[in-house]
């Protein structure tokens, strides 16, 4: 992450930003509120409301970003683009509402196992019955890499933080499951990342 005019910037972001909204366009039809977990910089946030104004979009980081993501946004003054919420995934019950679906992208390899365990254990108190969740990224499966720039970047990321690492697709999709949601697509996308897309098939949760 740099600086630029002012506001934390990523390059990542500004590469799959367009991919991802594509995908979103269809995924989010008749959706009306999205909570997004680990907003980083709010290029994504800022991107997606403006290009999705039939939805609000309701941004979110740990405390240690929260400032960051709230310039970008609170600079932005769109109607559907409220403050960020303070939320860290280990900070159970989340203190924020439920949501027609909850999208985070690049964080489950930056957290530790633990907190992508807490993740899916709280998610379902935050889905609006038939929610989806996104989670765009680079996964494994069946143990190996899909590339090996994700395996290079696997070392790098353990290298940094010992407790990230890209997760196992198997993994995550169980803990999915025990949360009450049902895997609805595995999206290739570019530079060898994934969008993964639950539904919440429990129509109790409303
Ligand atoms: C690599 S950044 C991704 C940011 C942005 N989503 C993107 O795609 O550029 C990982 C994000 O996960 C967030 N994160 C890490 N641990 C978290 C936790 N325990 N709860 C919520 N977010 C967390 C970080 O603060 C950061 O914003």
């Amino acid at each position: 992450m740099t600086i630029e005019s002012g506001f934390p910037f990523s390059q990542a972001c500004e590469n799959n930003k367009d991919p991802i909204l594509e995908q979103l366009k269809t995924l989010l039809t008749g959706c009306r509120s999205v909570l997004e977990i680990g907003g980083g910089t709010g290029q994504h946030a800022l991107y997606f409301a403006q290009s999705l104004p039939d939805l609000t979009w309701h941004s979110s980081d740990v405390a240690s970003n929260l400032d960051s993501l709230a310039r970008r946004i609170v600079h932005a003054s769109l109607e559907n683009l409220p403050k960020p919420i303070r939320l860290d995934v280990d900070h159970r019950p989340w203190a924020c509402g439920r949501y027609d679906a909850v999208f985070t992208a690049n964080s489950l390899h930056i957290m530790s196992e633990n907190s992508v365990e807490n993740l899916f254990v709280e998610i379902p108190d935050h889905m609006n019955a038939q929610a989806q969740l996104l989670a765009y990224g680079p996964f494994k499966y069946g143990g190996a890499f899909t590339a090996t720039s994700n395996a290079s970047f696997d070392q790098w990321l353990k290298e940094r933080n010992p407790l990230s690492g890209i997760r196992d697709f198997e993994w995550i999709n169980a803990l999915a499951q025990r949360a009450g949601l049902r895997l609805k697509q595995d999206l290739s996308m570019p530079a060898n990342n994934q969008l993964l897309v639950w539904d919440n098939h429990s129509s109790a949760r409303s």
